[in-house]
């Protein structure tokens, strides 16, 4: 028997401790180590196997390193190419993160189907052959180079890779996966560290580009994991409300292209649908003008969208008024009302006030800013504002509207999707040839002018 060695592992960030620690010390999470066991025989065929694998490589200049573009796989979805930087990179590791039920199995299978010319292994520890089956005729696209394989051992899913020799692989998921060199149970952080340094590994030396699915724990996290964002190249995120059928893809780390790239889709019958132009889903049908809507125009990654943000603001029965948001920064949105009741004499301490912004998109840029405003003042005179009036412009403290990014891009949008008017700050409207669009620009400095023009 082999002489046994007991750590505990913080199954939140992967520290380590001889003792049980109730707070780990370095990410401050309560309650999350776990008793973990490793041999000493472990250990060394752990060390043997990284020796083997390493001690080949010799230092080169800089300069001779041979330049060459990245050559990009195809994935023929469109949104995944974008969010991607321009397609599958060889050799890359690709981990995909989500809350369970969110579509990522279907997302993947998806992609592993509409690959033409390429062989592809999807392998799935968490399902059976015929359960991936049913979806893939639920998706309805056929491809006899799609190969499924049900295993959880990573060195038996090597050695299957190395007899199909596919161009992409698929793992669904890395926490059902486990190693021969560590003994704890699939899904503790030392399992899941090691089976992904593993891939990672043979993805390096193979060329092989792997796509890891990873379950994602309530707190938002790839459960463990924050470990794996480190070990591979690309993190996405796949994510949206249950009560809605769109998904959004984000990056949240790219090796090889930028991070603030977002892909939508909607989940239908038959798979997922790409979503090309977002701002059609995104800005509702109404046959007459409501009170309390205003229409933003802001950016997501380089892509520039048009979105509703809808606010009610009704009288407080109940002591404190209630203020929530959805998909908005309520602590904004509390700085906008204080704007607000400073600067334009409204009196919002008396009212309830709801935000939220439609489509179940969460917003973090500023631009959206002045669209609340309009939203907020619009719902509380109950006087609507025009459908074809977009905005875009930051607000500040002292009422003052601020420049945004990317003007040009989001006036450019908003002009293809046939709006009349946009407001900006005067400090964007500089240096843009007005002549290049049909609606009317705008420029106003301060909130104040803003109600004046509009109500
Ligand atoms: P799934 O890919 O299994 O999610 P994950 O791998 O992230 O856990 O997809 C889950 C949901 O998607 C499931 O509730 C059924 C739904 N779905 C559709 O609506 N349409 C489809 O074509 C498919 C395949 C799934
Ligand atoms: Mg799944």
């Amino acid at each position: 028997m082999a002489k046994q060695k007991t750590v505990y592992v913080c199954q939140n960030c992967g520290a380590n401790s001889a003792k049980w620690v109730g707070k780990c010390p370095v990410c401050s999470e309560w309650n999350t180590y776990v008793e973990e066991h490793t041999s000493k025989e472990e250990e060394k065929a752990k060390e043997k196997s990284y020796a083997a694998k390493s001690g080949n490589a010799v230092p080169v200049p800089i300069g001779d390193v041979i330049e060459q573009d990245t050559e990009r796989l195809n994935t023929g979805d469109t949104e995944l190419n974008r969010v991607l930087g321009g397609g599958i990179v060889a050799g890359s590791l690709i981990l995909l993160g989500g809350e369970p039920g969110i579509g990522k199995s279907t997302l993947l299978l998806q992609i592993a189907l509409q690959l033409k010319g390429v062989k592809i292994l999807y392998v799935s520890g968490e399902e059976s052959d015929r359960q991936i089956r049913l979806r893939a005729s639920r998706i309805g696209i056929q491809n006899k180079d799609c190969f499924l394989l049900t295993e959880t051992n990573v060195q038996a899913i090597f050695k299957q890779a190395e007899i199909l020799q596919p161009d992409v692989m698929v793992i669904d998921s890395i926490q059902t996966l486990h190693t021969v060199y560590v003994e704890s149970p699939p899904g503790s952080v030392s399992q899941l560290r090691e089976c992904t340094a593993e891939i990672q590994r043979y993805a390096k030396e193979s060329g092989l580009p792997v796509f890891l699915i990873g379950h994602i724990t309530k707190d938002g996290m790839i459960a463990g994991p924050k470990v794996l964002e480190h070990i591979v190249d690309v993190v996405l995120q796949f994510e949206g409300d249950r009560h809605y059928n769109y998904r959004m893809l984000r990056t949240i780390k790219n090796r090889f292209g930028s991070t603030s790239e977002l892909g939508i889709y909607e989940m239908q019958g038959t798979g997922l649908r790409a979503v090309i132009n977002p701002s059609e889903i995104l800005l509702t049908q109404r046959e007459e003008e409501l009170s309390g809507i205003a229409i933003a125009a802001m950016m997501e990654g380089a892509r520039p969208l048009l979105i509703e943000t809808q606010a009610l603001v009704t009288p407080a029965f109940y002591g404190t008024p209630q203020r929530s948001a959805t998909g908005f920064d309520v602590r904004r949105m509390n700085m906008l009302l204080a704007v607000l009741e400073k600067r334009s004499g409204f009196k919002f301490g008396t009212k309830d006030v709801f935000l939220n912004i439609a489509g179940g998109l969460r917003v973090d840029d500023p631009s959206i800013d002045l669209a609340v405003v309009v939203a907020l003042i619009s719902s509380y005179q109950d006087k609507p504002v025009s459908s074809k009036i977009a905005f875009a412009a930051e607000v500040g403290l002292s009422g003052e509207v601020r420049a945004v990014s990317k003007i040009e891009q989001r006036i450019a949008e908003a002009d293809k999707l046939g709006f009349s008017t946009m407001f900006i700050s005067k400090f964007n409207s500089k240096g843009i040839d007005e002549s290049k669009y049909q609606l009317e620009l705008i420029s106003i400095s301060k909130v104040q002018q803003l109600v004046e023009i509009l109500f």
